[in-house]
């Protein structure tokens, strides 16, 4: 058993999620949370909102609310729909309470007392016309390294290549056109040349291991060529004080976004712990070198997972050129592996909020519910090559997969079960066509199980519907609806009897990526009790000085997951008429829903 963080990308809180945001890192993320608990592993998993930076006060700007206000809003609903789709998050929390504020800080304070982080006059945008500061994500210009034409302020999307503003090529304002001016104003500088040796035998090891995606060590050790310092302070009113003298109270001076929003999944796992009233708990999955993390995120995110967070980590510690020692949260632990999934798309195009070419979560959950599109991203989602969603191919899988396939399997298996015996039978002696049925799921316990501990959800979800498949044709070779009469009565029983134990089965195989009718199917043959835990929206104060503020976190108490191994059915629990589990779409979904992204 070990200790494994589950550490999933903190969604911006600029708006309700829609499915590229969640197909990445969210449903992938609790799918392999979800079976390393079952495995035997001790999993903190841990998240947030993210909730400072540019975006969020220009967007508050244009709704006419404060930052504040909108970022209240927004992480409720964020919440909301996480904890709806099913995401069994340990605890996920947002950037804006006073400990995360508190461990940010303490992660400055230290790299900064190490010596890497270091000030420099610099030059910061801003609009000629208005005189404010011009935002980098609002600054646009050619890459100077791709030549991307739309590169923004702070990153090249076509590259992926980070950037400062003054490193584009032609700037110009994103909000007006203007060109912006640039005034000479001081930053810290995160000294990520002094980092890179140690950044570079950390990547090392992680490629000898083997087990990362190969497009992600790449691109990781690729950026590390054109290392530099990279400012780590911003000239915005939004964000958490620089905790330094003289610039504590700078009302303009705030960290970096992605400063604090790595930090995250730190301050995470201590809110986690004093919350529980444990408070050196999380201690555990970040100081002990046996410990595990997985990271997981879109791959946009890459360059601040195996960069920028490892580089705030090792000069936390010390362990740059130019030497040092921890603060009061000890060595703590790198990541283990970094997770990134490829881009998705939607009818072959790219969502765009402003546009309102997009899905939203919490539509989709109301109309088809959380595992029909829990499915679709496990089965066809963007884990190791960008992926198209279409309607037709969501309805599609939704109706041969899950509800002709794994829903039919279930149904009929209850079905034949409650008419015949009204009770799960006691079998007869197994035939070798029973025996080896039987044989083909547990077998399944092993493939599927390794396959998502690499974090293969695709490839294990295929091999799970694959012995769906070899049920099913058990059903067609036995035919147990024909099997009449006293004289077959047992055969009868024994096939049965076997069908329910594959049923029992393949649903703890299918209950990381299907949760939800995990629970459905677990009754509908006979089970009793929860079989999956959920995880629940709680509303919470906050732990310091914001202890008058009340937010809702998601939470919930998973130590009853079931173990990952095959359970004897009970002889004799009472199996009654099975209601469908899933349900079939009709054709008409595909139009509607094209029509409703016609409209916008
Ligand atoms: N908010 C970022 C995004 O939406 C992800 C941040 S992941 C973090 O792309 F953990 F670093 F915060
Ligand atoms: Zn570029």
């Amino acid at each position: 058993m070990s200790k494994v963080l589950s550490a999933v990308a903190w969604p911006y809180a600029n708006g309700p999620r829609h499915l590229g945001h969640v197909a990445g890192f969210a449903v992938p993320s609790d799918v392999f949370s979800r079976y390393m608990r079952m495995a035997g592993h001790d999993v903190l998993m841990v998240s947030g909102s993210d909730e400072h930076g540019t975006p969020i006060l220009v967007l508050a700007d244009q709704q006419g609310v404060s930052a504040r206000e909108l970022v209240d809003k927004n992480h409720a609903i964020i919440a909301h729909e996480l904890a709806d789709l099913g995401c069994s998050y340990d605890l996920y929390t947002r950037t804006t309470t006073s400990n995360h504020y508190a461990v940010a800080q303490e992660l400055f304070t230290q790299v900064w007392k190490n010596g890497y982080m270091v000030e420099q006059t610099t030059r910061g945008a801003i609009s000629p016309s208005t005189g404010r500061t011009l935002p980098d994500r609002y600054i646009e210009g050619t890459c100077p390294i791709c030549s991307y034409p739309e590169a923004r302020g702070d990153q090249c999307d076509n590259c992926g290549n980070q950037l400062d503003p003054t490193d584009l090529i032609d700037p110009r304002s994103k909000i007006d056109g203007e060109t912006p001016e640039f005034i000479e104003t001081q930053h810290f500088f995160l000294d990520l040349p002094a980092l890179a040796d140690a950044l570079r035998e950390w990547l090392e090891g992680r490629e000898a291991s083997g087990t990362w995606r190969p497009n992600v060590i790449k691109f990781s050790l690729n950026i590390l060529e054109e290392i530099r310092p990279r400012a780590m302070t911003r000239d915005i009113d939004w964000g958490i004080p620089v905790p330094l003298d003289g610039w504590r109270d700078q009302p303009t001076k705030r960290l970096y976004v992605w400063f604090d929003a790595v930090v995250g999944y730190l301050s995470a796992s201590v809110e986690w712990a004093r919350r529980l009233g444990e408070p050196e708990r999380w201690r555990e999955w970040w100081n002990d070198p046996e410990a595990v993390s997985y990271y997981f995120m879109g791959k946009d995110n890459i360059t601040f997972h195996s960069q920028i967070w490892p580089a705030e980590l090792l000069g936390y510690a010390g362990r740059g050129d130019k030497g040092g020692e921890p603060g009061t949260f000890g060595e703590l632990n790198l990541p283990t592996e970094v997770v990134s999934s490829e881009y998705l798309t939607m009818e072959g195009k790219q969502f765009s909020t402003s546009r309102g070419y997009v899905i939203y979560i919490r539509d989709v959950l109301e109309r088809y519910g959380p595992d029909a599109i829990r499915y679709f991203i496990c089965a066809a989602g963007p884990e190791n090559a960008d992926a198209n969603f279409t309607w037709a191919e969501f309805v599609q899988r939704n109706n041969s997969e899950l509800v002709a396939g794994w829903g039919n399997l279930v149904n009929r298996t209850a079905a034949m079960v409650a008419k015949n015996f009204g009770e799960v039978p006691q079998p007869g002696s197994l035939e070798p066509v029973d025996e080896a049925v039987r044989a083909k799921v547990l077998a399944a316990f092993e493939t599927v199980g390794g396959l998502l501990a690499r974090q293969r959800v695709k490839a294990a979800v295929a091999e799970a519907m694959r012995t769906v498949g070899e049920v099913n044709k058990y059903v067609t070779d036995t035919e147990p609806f024909k099997l009449k009469g006293d004289d077959q009565r047992e055969r009868l029983a024994t096939v049965l009897h076997t069908l329910v134990q594959c049923v029992s089965d393949l649903n703890t195989i299918l209950s990381p990526f299907l949760p939800h009718s995990a629970n459905a199917v677990h009754a509908a043959i006979g089970g009793s009790g929860q079989f999956m835990p959920m995880p629940v929206v709680q509303e919470v104060s906050g732990l310091d000085d914001d202890a008058d503020r009340s937010y809702p976190v998601v939470t919930g108490e998973y130590t009853g997951t079931p173990a990952w191994a095959s359970r004897p059915v009970d002889v004799g629990a009472v199996v009654v008429k099975p209601t469908p589990i899933f349900t079939k779409l009709d054709e008409s979904v595909v139009e509607e829903e094209l029509a409703r992204l016609e409209q916008g």
